[in-house]
């Protein structure tokens, strides 16, 4: 930390102290320009900041310590392809990924995953059963999962291809793989092996339990223009393994983070659903965002602002959770896409030069659509003794009378929380108000504004990152699990739990697991 930035820091506190800073109705009552000045709008979306805990002062503070930490530096060197994964000594290259102007290699992978969905929609391709598709079942978790899922199901009404359906088999689970074998036609379904490494675990089962099926499975003759599998991955080597033809396998860049890389051939089930035309409206959204966050003052930067506002409120208000709340059927997956975006990548502790950080860092993210929230945790956001920070996420298009029963809904919830009650003597009906969130209202749900909405998050997400002076592009902490695991599995074949140097409590529940038979 740089001696102004500490300064900076140590100034934040104090004005954190300050109780009326904290008072929304007295922010309100003070600045009669308040609404205006805390709205801000870009392309189709337009974001009200107004009902949070801060004034131009402490937003001046803030902007003052995101200079500190050189913001702008920093924005600079990520779309300048610098190698700001510090720590895997890449650069982050999910920004070029969704480029209409990108360079020749990316250019080239994403015409190679237009021709294989081009190929297999219009029946040129076929299954290694000779039939033409009908469903597509993504084979992938993490990255691989969340931002393909989110992305079929927000823009479902927009599915040029409805004589596909997508699925998606993540976990390693019986019933799901059940599920979706009880839907899908197995020999008109296309399996798309989606992983950056070709190394996940849950995706390598996954893929030879489906793979058994099908060599089990009557008339399955792979043959070149005739194969079940595809495969999107970074990593083209290993997917030689998976006797997966090259014309089969749509690569991406290494440097492009999992859980940015819906923008890659990751993207490959929301282009089957989509179509081209509307993939690359996705793309462009994308695109229109990271102009306004590469080219626009701080002061008016919309990312910026949300990833300052964040920290405000961990920092220096010690609210450690943050929900996500779209009021739209749509927008469904966004908090499970947001929770990974978020917690992967700023959910650390150690600094960009490995030193221990001193604050905190990501919060603890959830979310779920309004009005399922609204009858299951809403309760405690209104009178449950912890505060944090909401956003409420909203489409306007739609003019039809439940459309506009939902949204009002959702700003009821935000004044409701915003303003609370004193009223009546029922003591246990007291509301304190007082509660802080921002609304986010989306034009519509096209497939541009959708891509505008998720750069606008992972663009937040890169400015907390900054702050905290973290690398928000590698996930260290989720290898420790892995290798538990692996070892078990390894000793496993060894017939003995002893040997798995676990402590007691996980070698009696594994004991139970596996069934006593293990044990000694
Ligand atoms: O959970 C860890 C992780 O490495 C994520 O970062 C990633 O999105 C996910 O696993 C899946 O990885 P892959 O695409 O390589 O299978």
């Amino acid at each position: 930390m740089n001696q102004n930035f500490l300064a900076q820091w140590n100034k934040l506190k104090q004005l954190a102290s300050n109780e009326t800073l904290m008072d929304l109705k007295s922010l309100f009552a003070e600045d009669s320009k308040r609404v205006n000045d805390f709205s801000f709008e870009v392309e189709d979306i337009f974001i009200d900041f107004s009902k949070n805990w801060l004034n131009s002062t402490v937003l001046n503070h803030l902007l003052d310590l995101s200079k500190y930490a050189n913001l702008q530096d920093k924005i600079n060197a990520l779309f300048a392809g610098k190698n700001i994964n510090s720590t895997e000594n890449k650069p982050a290259t999910h920004t070029a990924q969704r480029k209409q102007q990108a360079s020749k290699q990316i250019l080239q992978d994403r015409q190679t995953m237009f021709d294989v969905a081009e190929k297999y929609t219009s029946g040129q391709w076929l299954t290694a059963f000779g039939k033409k598709v009908t469903a597509v079942v993504n084979i992938g978790i993490g990255g691989s999962y969340l931002g393909p899922k989110l992305a079929v199901q927000a823009l479902s009404e927009l599915q040029t291809n409805n004589h596909i359906k997508i699925y998606f088999y993540p976990c390693v689970d019986d019933t799901a793989l059940k599920s979706i074998l009880n839907s899908i036609d197995l020999t008109r379904t296309l399996f798309c092996i989606s992983s950056k490494s070709l190394g996940t675990i849950e995706t390598i089962r996954n893929t030879e339990s489906i793979d058994k099926l099908l060599q089990q499975t009557d008339g399955y003759k792979p043959e070149s223009n005739q194969q079940s599998f595809v495969a999107a991955t970074a990593n083209i080597e290993k997917a030689a393994d998976f006797n997966i033809p090259a014309t089969h396998v749509m690569m991406f860049d290494h440097a492009t983070g999992g859980r940015f890389s819906v923008w890659s051939s990751i993207g490959f089930p929301v282009l089957m659903a989509i179509g081209k035309k509307k993939f690359t409206e996705f793309l462009s959204g994308a695109e229109k965002i990271d102009k306004h966050f590469l080219e626009t003052s701080i002061e008016n930067n919309i990312p910026v602002l949300m990833a300052l506002i964040s920290v405000w409120y961990r920092n220096f208000m010690n609210l450690s959770a943050y929900a996500i709340i779209p009021y739209d059927i749509r927008l469904k997956n966004l908090p499970a896409w947001l929770q990974q975006l978020m917690m992967e990548s700023n959910g650390k502790m150690i600094d960009i030069n490995g030193k221990h950080l001193s604050f905190s860092t990501s919060p603890w993210l959830f979310g779920e659509h309004g009005q399922l929230s609204q009858h299951a945790f809403f309760q405690a956001f209104h009178q449950g003794k912890d505060v944090l920070p909401i956003d409420f996420i909203g489409v306007i298009e739609q003019k039809s009378e439940s459309q506009d029963f939902l949204l009002i809904n959702m700003l009821a919830q935000s004044a409701a929380l915003m303003n609370g009650n004193d009223d009546g003597d029922e003591k246990q009906c007291y509301c304190p108000g007082n509660r802080p969130s921002t609304t986010i209202l989306l034009k519509e749900m096209s497939a541009s504004s959708l891509g505008q909405l998720l750069a606008l998050y992972e663009h937040m997400i890169f400015v907390q990152s900054v702050i905290w002076n973290i690398n928000c592009f590698d996930q260290p902490g989720v290898e420790l699990g892995k290798r538990i695991a692996r070892n078990i599995v390894e000793h496993m074949q060894q017939d003995n739990i002893k040997y798995m140097n676990l402590d007691q409590s996980t070698e009696q529940l594994l004991s139970r697991v596996l069934g006593a038979s293990n044990v000694e």
